[in-house]
């Protein structure tokens, strides 16, 4: 079994931004109840020529920038998203055809915000067997257009952007453990509404945009806190490391109270959490690549610290994965 680990890292935001003032105009918020129930103060959100395969393509460009590769070295794309341009080609069929990485095999995977951990998971397999060599693995939303922008209760939580990496064989010890887990009886907690699942289909409702986010954000609160920390946990059990080893926590990014839950309940150290939701909101599977670009860029991840990613999402699904960088 070879070792495998992340050898360079991409992402890409949208230039405009969406504040809390600018909320303030659209629904019945303040910027004062955004930023004290969730840390969010303003959201990216993709221009009209800017697809989730456009976000996804200028990501994995920067992340083969950095690895200095030749996309035609690249055996395998798997784009991580619930927010595709359209349900065929995949996301990952079009990032392949637009970056002209005409050998890999490309797919997309579905698991919400937990969707760049199941995306770097699979890859790691196919890498470990030796089945392939060069992995693409890219998360990329736009979440926004999934959102009802006259429901307050969901409309100031979300943002657009991408992050991408590429994965290979490496000498030092890369991704130690990971652990992904999915609870399908609790998926009313959080759902797109589409026209297929409305019952009755009223003249009114007819009007409303489809499909939209909808969720029972309480109840998503709880849960979040309690899988993300059994994530952490389970994963640092299985890397046969303690909490205390872990250098900086990367989580996904949908409320930083929940965020602030986890660390307490874990007695982790705030501090070594990277926490970036107020300049972007809950940007999906997109939020934790994000989260991890920035954070290396930003030097909270230094050669040879313990990180763990952790995620929780709509499914319900949890996902953790623990690394040396
Ligand atoms: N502005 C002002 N008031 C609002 C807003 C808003 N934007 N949204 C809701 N309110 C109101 C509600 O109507 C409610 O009013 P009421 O008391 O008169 O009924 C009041 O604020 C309190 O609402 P709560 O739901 O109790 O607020 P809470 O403190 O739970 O915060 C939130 C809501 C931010 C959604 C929180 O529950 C949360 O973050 N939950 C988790 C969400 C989550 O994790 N979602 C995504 C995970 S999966 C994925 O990302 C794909």
């Amino acid at each position: 079994m070879s070792n495998v680990g992340i050898i360079s890292l991409g992402h890409y935001l949208p230039q405009r931004r969406l504040t809390n003032s600018d909320l303030e105009k659209m629904v019945d918020t303040t910027d004062e109840w955004i930023t004290t129930r969730t840390g969010i103060k303003e959201r990216r959100v993709a221009s009209q020529g800017e697809k989730t395969s456009t976000l996804a393509t200028l990501a994995a460009e920067e992340a083969i920038k950095n690895a200095g590769i030749d996309p035609e070295t690249i055996d395998l794309i798997i784009v991580a998203t619930v927010s595709p341009d359209s349900n065929f080609p995949s996301m990952a069929c079009r990032v392949q055809r637009a970056i002209g990485a005409k050998n890999a095999t490309a797919f997309d995977i579905s698991a919400a915000c937990a969707g760049y951990l199941y995306a770097l998971t699979t890859a790691k397999q196919y890498i470990q067997s030796k089945f392939y060599k060069t992995a693409l693995v890219i998360a990329a939303e736009r979440i926004t257009s999934l959102i009802d922008w006259k429901d307050r209760n969901t409309c100031v939580l979300f943002g657009d952007g991408a992050g991408a990496c590429i994965l290979s064989q490496v000498d030092g010890p890369g991704i130690i453990s990971e652990y992904l887990h999915s609870e399908g009886e609790l998926g009313d907690l959080m759902s797109v509404v589409s026209d297929e699942s409305r019952e009755p289909l009223s003249q009114e409702e007819m009007m409303i945009k489809m499909p939209y986010v909808v969720m029972q954000g309480k109840e998503l609160f709880k849960v979040a806190v309690n899988s993300m920390s059994d994530a952490i946990e389970i994963a640092a059990k299985k890397a046969k490391i303690n909490l205390s080893d872990i250098a900086c926590v990367v989580p996904h990014q949908a409320n930083d109270r929940i965020i602030s839950a986890v660390a307490k309940k874990l007695e982790i150290p705030k501090e070594k959490i990277f926490v970036n939701i107020d300049r972007y909101g809950n940007m999906s599977a997109a939020s934790i690549a994000v989260a991890l670009y920035e954070a290396v860029d930003q030097k909270h991840i230094r050669k040879g610290d313990h990180v763990a990613l952790v995620a929780f999402g709509a499914g319900l699904v949890s996902a953790a994965s623990v690394f040396v960088w």
